[in-house]
């Protein structure tokens, strides 16, 4: 098991948006949580990715706890243990979060150069193939602004698979793109899981999460059903 969620919940002010929610995920596993528009999966993902605080609960990651509750207190992980669980997850963010002022390429190899002591090189080709897989590779030179939103999404998707986590997680990464490319991001998620990495998919394209997953979370007004 790399990740478990046990009774967590989360409100925004008087905004239930996580109810005592509770599943676990294991190595190589594809789980997709499902649910409408304002159901909560964003939120939870970011909570999962130490982005969001939780009132409740406790989360774990790959052993290490982010969040654990004790007499009725959430502590959150800092210091070193924040550091080691923070390599161990991946997130393609819902509006992809590129950084503004750098081109394609140096938004993906940013973190594999200065975070994992890749070489230039090394991160360069990568990132290439990265590109070239996702039919992107014309742009690598390209600044954000000049990028269609379906590009962003696959620069998001391609910068999140330079590194290899333990646990990535993949919000609504179909929704802004065509046939083929939605072919790629199936290839690429089918890698990560033959790696054993556990890929959490947070999506609405039903035909899409029942051909990928192994198990579907359905999410409904912050509840799990
Ligand atoms: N930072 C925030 N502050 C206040 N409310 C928020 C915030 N983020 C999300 N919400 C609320 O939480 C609910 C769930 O949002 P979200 O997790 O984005 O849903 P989903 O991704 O399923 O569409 C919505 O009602 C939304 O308005
Ligand atoms: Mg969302």
């Amino acid at each position: 098991m790399v990740l478990s969620v046990d009774n967590v919940s989360k409100s925004f002010k008087d905004n239930v948006v996580l109810d005592n929610i509770n599943f676990k995920v294991n190595k190589g596993e594809v789980v997709s949580i499902f649910g409408k528009s304002g159901a909560g999966k964003s939120t939870l993902l970011r909570c999962i990715n130490g982005l969001e605080t939780i009132d409740k609960g406790n989360i774990l990651v790959d052993g290490e706890y982010l969040y654990r509750e004790a007499d009725g207190k959430v502590e959150a992980a800092n210091g070193d243990r924040i550091k080691k669980i923070r390599r161990s997850l991946g997130y393609v963010f819902q509006n992809f979060n590129l950084f503004p002022n750098l081109n394609v390429m140096e938004n993906l190899i940013l973190s594999p150069t200065k975070v994992y002591n890749l070489t230039k090189d090394e991160a360069e080709k990568k990132a290439f193939e990265l590109l070239t897989k996702l039919n992107i590779e014309d742009k690598a030179n390209y600044y954000p602004y000049e990028l269609s939103g379906g590009q962003k999404q696959r620069v998001a998707i391609a910068r999140a698979c330079m590194l290899t986590p333990k646990i990535i997680c993949f919000d609504e990464p179909t929704s802004a793109v065509d046939d083929e490319v939605k072919r790629s991001i199936y290839d690429i998620i089918k890698a990560f899981k033959s790696e054993n990495v556990a890929v959490i998919l947070v999506s609405h394209d039903r035909d899409f999460v029942e051909s990928i997953s192994d198990r579907i979370i359905n999410l409904e007004c912050g509840k799990i059903i």
